[in-house]
Order: structure tokens, then C-alpha cells, then sequence
């Protein structure tokens, strides 16, 4: 066999390892088994999100260094929220000033420590995370950026953590397996304090809500089901901004 066939060889063998080993990896990560979501669509003109970014005051260093390390070290690392989006939460949180914030899908920590330290001096946040391997990696992040006083991380699936968490909520955001959208949502607004917000991300999934949705889609189908019955709560007000993958802002009245 020739060089260029047995390069050749190795690369077909590698390009199938690869393409199986992520599908297997991103499906045990539980939240994006769709690999289309690594080439997703952009939702804003890539120019203009640069704009808002490099205008926009940046994250501090700890919150830069783990985005790096993320990117470096992790799987699917796109799923971190990013600069402008958590600069969005930290505006949203310094505004409302919550007691009690809860996340659902902690990744490795950035928009919880972004969302910890702009709560009051006595607000806490509690973060659930299904993939107990992101552990060490989060808390080492949280005691880092000194906020490990302030947020408590909860490892399991959350609406069973949901149940074991006491008390009601100002603040929540969701992040997680969007399938169970519709249920998260539907355990957090009776745990709301009035005024209190929820934040949904993802909720235009790379575009595809516009989309003919397919049978066998059930994550757009769920983003979708989710914006709907938001819409349609009368317990509730809402906007939807097409910043980033779409963020649902949701107020309990
Ligand atoms: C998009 S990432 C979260 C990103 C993070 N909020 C940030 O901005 O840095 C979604 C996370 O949700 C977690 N997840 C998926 N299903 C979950 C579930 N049922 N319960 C708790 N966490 C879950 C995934 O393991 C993943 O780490």
C-alpha cells in the first residue's frame, strides 16, 4: 500500500473515532446529543456580536481564564453562556438585586460565578449539574473567584434536586437539557417570588424553531412547546431576545 493510500486509511479510521467517540461523549454530557449544534446557525451578524462584545465592559479575569480553560479542556465548550450574555445576566441580577437565585446546567461554573457575584452581599445561589466528572473543575472556579461562600453546587438531576432545595426564588436560570424546558419551568414559577425573573437560554436553537420542525426533533420540538407556554401564562410577562442562541426573560407577576 502506498503512502498518500495508508494516510488515507488512518484518516477515514480517525475521522470515524472521532466523529463516534464525540456523539457517544456528548450524548453521556446529556444536555446537546445534536451535533448540529457544534455549526449551528448565527443568530446575530457575526460583525455586530463582535461589536456589542468589545463594547460591552468584559467579564473579570477569573471568568476569562475559565472560559479559556473550558475551551481547552472540555467537550462542546460552546456551551458556556459567553462574555455578552453573562454581562446581560450580571446586569439583570445587579438590577434585581434577588435573595435567592437558582440555575439549572452548571457546565463548569462561568455564569454561576458570573451570576454569584452580582448578587447583594447576602444573596446565594444554588447550581445543579448532572455530570459529576465537571466537580472539582467547578469548584476550583468557585473558591477562585471567591464566591464559594455564596453559591452552592448541587450534582444530580435537577428536577430531583429541585425537590430537596428548600425555599422560593428570585432569580432562576435555566440551561440545561431542553427537552425538560416545559418542566422546569413548570416547577419554578410556584417557587417564584413575586417579580422574581426567570432567564431561559437557547430558545431559538440555532434558528431551527423557524424551521419545519422535524418528528424525530424532540429538543426543538420541547424549545419551542417551552416559548409557547410562556406566551400563553397569564402568571407571567415575557421577552424574547435574540441575543446569542435567544434568551426568554420571564417575570412572575
Ligand atoms: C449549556 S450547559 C450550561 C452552561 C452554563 N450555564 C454556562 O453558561 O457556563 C448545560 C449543562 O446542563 C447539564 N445538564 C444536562 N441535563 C441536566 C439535568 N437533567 N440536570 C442537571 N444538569 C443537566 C449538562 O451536563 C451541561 O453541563
Amino acid at each position: 500500500m502506498g503512502l498518500k493510500a495508508l494516510t488515507g486509511v488512518c484518516h477515514t479510521i480517525g475521522t470515524t473515532f472521532w466523529m463516534y467517540s464525540s456523539k457517544l461523549k456528548s450524548i453521556y454530557f446529556g444536555c446537546i446529543a445534536d451535533l448540529d449544534y457544534l455549526y449551528s446557525m448565527k443568530i446575530i451578524d457575526a460583525q455586530i456580536e463582535e461589536y456589542c462584545r468589545t463594547h460591552t465592559q468584559s467579564p473579570d479575569g477569573v471568568l476569562q481564564e475559565l472560559e479559556r480553560q473550558t475551551y481547552v479542556t472540555r467537550l462542546m465548550p460552546q456551551m458556556l453562556s459567553g462574555a455578552l450574555q453573562v454581562s446581560l445576566l450580571q446586569m439583570l441580577v445587579k438590577l434585581l438585586q434577588p435573595k435567592v437565585a437558582v440555575e439549572i446546567g452548571t457546565f463548569t461554573g462561568y455564569s454561576a460565578i458570573a451570576v454569584a457575584q452580582a448578587l447583594p452581599a447576602d444573596g446565594f445561589l444554588h447550581t445543579i449539574e448532572i455530570n459529576e466528572e465537571l466537580e472539582s473543575m467547578i469548584l476550583k472556579y468557585f473558591r477562585k473567584a471567591g464566591v464559594d461562600q455564596k453559591i452552592q453546587l448541587h450534582i444530580g438531576d435537577a428536577l430531583d434536586k429541585l425537590k430537596v432545595i428548600e425555599g422560593r426564588f428570585d432569580f432562576a436560570f435555566i440551561d440545561a437539557d431542553k427537552e425538560n424546558y416545559p418542566n422546569y419551568y413548570e416547577v419554578l414559577v410556584p417557587r417564584m417570588n413575586k417579580g422574581g425573573v426567570i432567564v431561559a437560554d437557547n430558545v431559538l436553537w440555532s434558528g431551527k424553531v423557524v424551521e419545519n420542525i422535524k418528528p424525530n426533533d424532540r429538543q426543538t420540538q420541547a424549545i419551542d412547546e417551552f416559548n409557547k407556554i410562556v406566551l400563553a401564562d397569564e402568571r407571567v410577562e415575557n421577552v424574547l431576545i435574540p441575543i446569542r442562541d435567544g434568551l426568554n426573560v420571564i417575570r412572575v407577576r
